[in-house]
């Protein structure tokens, strides 16, 4: 791919202005499939058009999921502490797989992901919810941030409790797994620690099988190697972990907030799904996800794609399209035709449980905190921008004190 001059940074002060603007600003500009850096000298397609991204996902063919292909990967230039490197490095898992290698592994994960029990896991994240609104809201407190203390905590512990992972090693593996692909000098040294940790963790299931993922991924008729499900793991946390977090804070902004909500949420118009769905169609959790490789030539939404080329799903830029999304930019409710969770093949095969763990997480917290408000004026919030996230970075809220316990008040709906 050559780079053009109108080439658009997906880094810098490009990405940290308004996001709908940029994604109008690009449309007009390119169309649907938009030239883009990563970094300087990795150049991308973003695919923003609603029609086309479905069609890059869809068309395993042409568009292939395996970063081998990447001709600046290929061509070794890219830095090994290449900020783009961790969300693009190849594994041995189902996210880098094509076609009947991929089957393979998605039917492993995802029919584990199936047999999670719905009422176990509500009664999962609720215990851990009220673990942690008790340990910010002890001792007569009335402040708390929410990104840190809860929206990013909980997932934590509940996307490794689904794994059989137990609360001790949680919060040391995940550090392990997060400082591997954030690609740092410190990155080998945890990748070492990750995979002790976790060829530890497969043989104790081996050996004493419980009701969880990582047993039920160990006794699927798929027989993944041990390799295979070292890699398929880390990709289950890192698939789960920040995305669910990223959902969670948004959404409790978008209570805190818009006014449709917070008026509506009371007399029962609007419910805390239609927050979620919003989130995904306005702020995905992931804005851009890596990607497609062209395994040929072609014309795609107007521009020369070149073999080994990148195509990055714009899902943010994608969902407001305007043959989708209406002019007022509020998608009509109950749509759900957003792409928040991908599409074709390779689509998110945990949307079930990560809705209930959202649903249960912002649901939990309401019914404790009914007098929940933000603490700074909603103009100093402040948001951490990537290639691939727009994420909330702090949620600094006030309270007065905890209503009863949720566990009093039946399943969060
Ligand atoms: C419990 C939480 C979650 C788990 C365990 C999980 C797991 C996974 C896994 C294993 C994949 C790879 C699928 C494949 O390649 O066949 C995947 C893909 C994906 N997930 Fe999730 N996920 C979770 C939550 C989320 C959330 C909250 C979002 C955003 C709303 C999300 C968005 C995506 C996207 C966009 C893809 C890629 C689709 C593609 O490449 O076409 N996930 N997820």
């Amino acid at each position: 791919m050559t780079s053009t001059a109108a080439r658009i940074p997906l880094y810098g002060p490009t990405i940290d202005g308004d996001a709908a603007a940029l994604y109008e600003r690009m449309r007009a500009e390119h169309g649907p499939v938009v030239p883009v850096s990563l970094a300087p000298g990795l150049d991308a397609w973003l695919v923003v058009g609603h029609r086309e991204l479905l069609h890059l996902t869809r068309d395993e063919q042409y568009f292939s999921h395996d970063p081998r292909r990447w001709t600046p990967l290929r061509e070794g230039r890219v830095p090994r502490d290449s900020p783009v490197l961790p969300m693009v490095g190849w594994r041995p898992a189902l996210l880098y797989s094509d076609g009947q290698q991929h089957r393979r592994m998605r039917g492993a994960v995802a029919d584990a992901l199936a047999r999670v029990n719905g009422h176990e896991l509500i009664r999962s994240v609720r215990a851990t919810a009220e673990r942690l609104i008790a340990e910010f809201a002890t001792g007569g407190a009335t402040e708390a941030e929410l990104v840190g203390q809860y929206a990013r905590a909980l997932p934590l512990h509940v996307v490794t409790g689904l794994l059989g992972i137990g609360a001790e090693a949680g919060p040391p593996l995940v550090e392990a797994i997060t400082t591997t692909v954030a690609a740092t000098a410190e990155s080998p040294a945890a990748s070492r620690r990750m995979s002790a940790m976790l060829s530890e963790l497969i043989e104790e299931k081996r050996r004493a099988p419980g009701e969880d993922l990582v047993s039920w991924l160990l006794g699927h008729d798929a027989g993944l190697s041990d390799e295979e499900l070292l890699h398929n793991i880390v990709v289950t946390i890192v698939a789960g972990n920040r995305t669910t977090g990223n959902w969670i804070a948004t959404t409790l902004l978008i209570l805190l907030t818009d006014p449709a909500f917070r008026s509506s949420l009371s007399r029962g118009h609007l419910t805390v799904d239609d927050a979620l769905d919003l989130v995904l169609w306005r702020f995905p959790p992931t804005q851009n996800f890596p990607a497609r490789y062209a395994t040929r030539d072609l014309s795609f939404g107007g521009q020369d794609v070149r073999a080994g080329d990148m195509l990055v799903l714009g899902l943010a830029g994608a969902n407001a399209d305007p043959e989708v999304l209406p002019a007022d930019g509020r998608p009509v409710v109950g749509n759900r035709s957003h792409l928040a969770f991908g599409a074709g093949p390779h689509t998110c095969p945990a949307q079930d449980p990560a809705r209930l763990i959202a649903r249960t997480a912002v649901d939990t917290l309401r019914h404790r905190l009914p007098d929940l408000e933000l603490a700074v004026p909603e103009s100093a919030l402040t948001w951490a921008a990537s290639p691939w996230t727009k994420e909330l970075a702090a949620l600094p809220v006030r309270f007065s004190r905890p209503a009863l316990a949720a566990t009093a008040l039946g399943d969060p709906r």
